[in-house]
């Protein structure tokens, strides 16, 4: 029959593939991957079937992969035909390697598992007159670590209107865990996260916080074996008194280097209208205005002891507007010395943020009270 015919053919074929596969040494790791918990012990299983028959130069040799890629692997134990076992110094007393030659496999026992040994391992095996083929096999060794409490920081001002960033961090944990943040309100109700809310790898960034904000925000940190969280309470709080006591000391300051101001500018007037006799006479009434008012107060300065009847009314109007200073004179105006007007105009205001530094616009109007 045709069929029959057909699997004869395919037996001589599969015969003729594979066996030049045997005329080679093949070294296999059946399992591709182990897994132990740490401190536990575990055994790595290598087999080989070597293409010739005189083995007594058979050397066999575990090695691990290096801590940097590119670097020689570690070595961990090996064998060589009817010698002792060496094991490397690093493992010693806790990899133990066998060689069964009658069965062709070897094991390597590593026991008091750490950290340290979460890495991949080779099984090498080296036969005179037998270097063709598969000539060392690879396995990995996961090393299971449950993640630990997780360290959570909030970082940022937790004031209306800032942004935040929650963090969330597991010293230990393998594999590597993953985060996830919940939240919870005031009252202790399960909420969904703000609209605008991100989270990445534990850090999760809070935009434009407010009070509603406030709230737990719980962080999860979980792999396959375990998971552990942390409780963060978030209270978002108006705009500290930070920045408003700055503002008045600012603000204080900046009225008395006015004051003074005032002092020497009204000192050197009336020197000066002694010795040039102007028409209209010392200064009757000076005003500031802060039109914003908010953090700065309102200062006048009167002189009452002016008997002139033209009074003259200096006003220095803060506004915001334009950041230049400009001058207008109305009627003939006393002469002032350069000095004298920057001594006044010069002065500085901070605006509402506590920063900004904006130059006063300065107005110079005269007026006829009668
Ligand atoms: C907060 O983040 C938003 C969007 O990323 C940005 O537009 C805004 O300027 C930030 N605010 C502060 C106070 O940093
Ligand atoms: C252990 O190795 C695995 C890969 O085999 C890796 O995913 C894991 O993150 C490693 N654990 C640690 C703690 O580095
Ligand atoms: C922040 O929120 C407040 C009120 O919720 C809003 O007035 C303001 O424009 C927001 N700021 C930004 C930068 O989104
Ligand atoms: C978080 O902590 C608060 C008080 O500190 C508590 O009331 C709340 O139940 C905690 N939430 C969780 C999920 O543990």
């Amino acid at each position: 029959m045709t069929t029959e015919r057909q699997l004869g053919w395919r037996m001589l074929f599969l015969i003729l593939t594979v066996l030049p596969c045997c005329r080679s040494l093949e070294v296999t790791i059946p399992q591709s991957n182990y897994e132990v918990a740490r401190g536990a012990a575990i055994t790595l299983t290598c087999s080989f079937v070597p293409a010739v028959d005189d083995l007594t130069t058979l050397l066999l040799s575990w090695e691990a992969n290096p801590d940097v890629a590119g670097e020689p692997m570690k070595a961990v134990a090996s064998y060589f035909y009817n010698r002792p076992v060496n094991v490397a110094p690093d493992y010693e007393g806790r990899a133990f390697l066998e060689v069964d030659m009658t069965t062709r496999t070897s094991t390597l026992r590593l026991t008091k598992v750490t950290m340290q040994d979460n890495r991949s391992y080779q099984c090498s095996v080296n036969i005179f007159n037998d270097d063709e083929g598969t000539l060392a096999a690879v396995t990995s060794l996961l090393v299971l670590v449950a993640p630990s409490a997780p360290i959570c920081i909030i970082k940022g001002t937790t004031e209306y209107f800032h942004n935040i960033t929650l963090s969330c961090k597991s010293e230990e944990g393998s594999p590597t865990p993953t985060y996830d943040w919940t939240s919870y309100s005031v009252t202790n109700m399960p909420r969904q996260l703000p609209p605008k809310a991100t989270q990445k790898d534990g850090v999760l960034s809070l935009i434009n916080i407010t009070r509603d904000t406030s709230g737990f925000f719980i962080c999860k940190s979980e792999n396959r074996i375990g998971f552990a969280s942390c409780n963060l309470t978030l209270t978002v709080e108006p705009p500290s008194m930070g920045t408003a006591s700055t503002a008045i000391i600012v603000a204080v300051v900046l009225a008395g280097v006015v004051v003074v101001g005032i002092l020497v500018y009204c000192f050197c007037c009336r020197k000066k209208g002694k010795e040039d006799q102007y028409a209209e006479g010392s200064p009757g009434e000076i005003e500031f205005h802060d039109k914003e008012g908010a953090e700065a107060s309102t200062m006048q300065y009167k002189d009452d002891k002016s008997t002139s009847e033209k009074k003259q009314v200096d006003r220095y109007e803060d506004k915001d507007v334009v950041p230049q200073t400009t001058q207008s004179l109305g009627a003939p105006a006393p002469k002032f010395d350069d000095d004298q007007n920057s001594n006044v105009s010069g002065k500085e205001r901070y605006g509402g943020k506590g920063s900004d530094i904006e130059s006063q616009r300065y107005q110079n109007d005269q007026h006829d009270r009668f």
